[in-house]
């Protein structure tokens, strides 16, 4: 497989869930040997509007006097934001590097000028919770191996109409560590993700090189630390995971992958939210740390 833009590049199989999450013999080996799983028609169009009204209007409340919210992942300079480092439980609005000037004044309309909320929004707001700890997902976990699987991390990504920028090659498992690793991200595509409007890229079967860096909080600072002997990965191996909306993504935390900035007019709105093992240990100097008001919860059903 090589490198391409074409319509006509190599494509991961896609697969279906039963009605209650669970996965067939042969997307269970295609997880094993990809490292990713693409699953069509997990959501529905009821719940994709209802997901993207709530975060609608967590942005028409957004206060937009918080100018700290600007998020690149060209620089880590976000990384010594307090605005940052201190939103793992909570929730926070972030904007597009490319939505304000340099006066901090707006660009583009404030409904255009997002890249993402994060990232508790599974834990303290009604209709991500209902959404993500559906039993559906609690059994996907179940099946992929996850041992006492807990919601660490949600974030809706908007991906914006010709601002939305780019989010480089990197591993969940560099930001979100636990030891063994266990991390392991779910991307709902809320609209059509294409090559056009940045759809996910992915370098299939390359996680099982193991992690190249890690995130971490060194003399209160966050850092990129590259690990010893860090893996070599092939990035003109490259796959696009162009999918239709309601379809579901599942990323293994070593997984490289990355998007393109979005120069198209169609926004490419995603929701996603990482799992991580109860049973593994989480560092404290990890970026992510949630106050001892908000613990993990177990991905198990609740009643609604
Ligand atoms: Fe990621």
């Amino acid at each position: 497989m090589s490198h391409t833009n074409s319509k006509d590049a190599f494509r991961l199989p896609t697969f279906r869930i039963d009605s209650d999450g669970g996965l067939s013999p042969e997307a269970l080996r295609s997880w094993q040997g990809a490292g990713c799983l693409v699953i069509e028609n997990f959501c529905d169009e009821r719940a994709r509007r209802e997901l993207i009204r709530a975060a609608d209007s967590i942005v028409a409340q957004f206060d937009m006097t918080d100018r700290d919210a600007i998020f690149s992942t060209q620089t880590h300079e976000h990384a010594r934001n307090k605005y940052f480092e201190t939103s793992g439980d909570k929730i926070r609005c972030f904007f597009e590097e490319n939505a304000l000037n340099q006066n901090g004044n707006l660009l583009v309309p404030k409904e255009q000028s997002i890249n993402k909320i994060g990232h508790a929004l599974h834990d303290l707001h009604p209709v991500f919770e209902r959404f993500s700890y559906q039993p559906r997902i609690a059994r996907l976990m179940q099946e992929l191996g996850i041992d006492d699987p807990r919601l660490l991390q949600s974030m809706f990504i908007f991906k914006q109409p010709g601002i939305g920028g780019e989010v480089n090659w990197h591993q969940d498992g560099s930001f979100l560590y636990t030891s063994p690793p266990s991390v392991t991200g779910l991307w709902f595509a809320l609209e059509d993700a294409t090559l056009e409007n940045g759809c996910l890229w992915a370098l299939p079967g390359q996680h099982t090189r193991g992690l190249r860096s890690r995130f971490l909080r060194v003399n209160g600072e966050l850092i990129m630390e590259q690990l010893s002997a860090p893996p070599n990965f092939d990035e003109d191996q490259g796959v696009p995971l162009e999918v239709p909306a309601g379809s579901l993504i599942i990323i293994h935390g070593a997984l490289p992958h990355y998007s393109a900035p979005n120069r198209s007019q169609k926004s490419r709105y995603a929701y996603t939210l990482h799992a991580i093992s109860g049973t593994a240990v989480y560092p404290e100097d990890n970026w992510l740390q949630r106050g001892q008001d908000l613990p993990l919860r177990r991905l198990t059903p609740i009643s609604h």
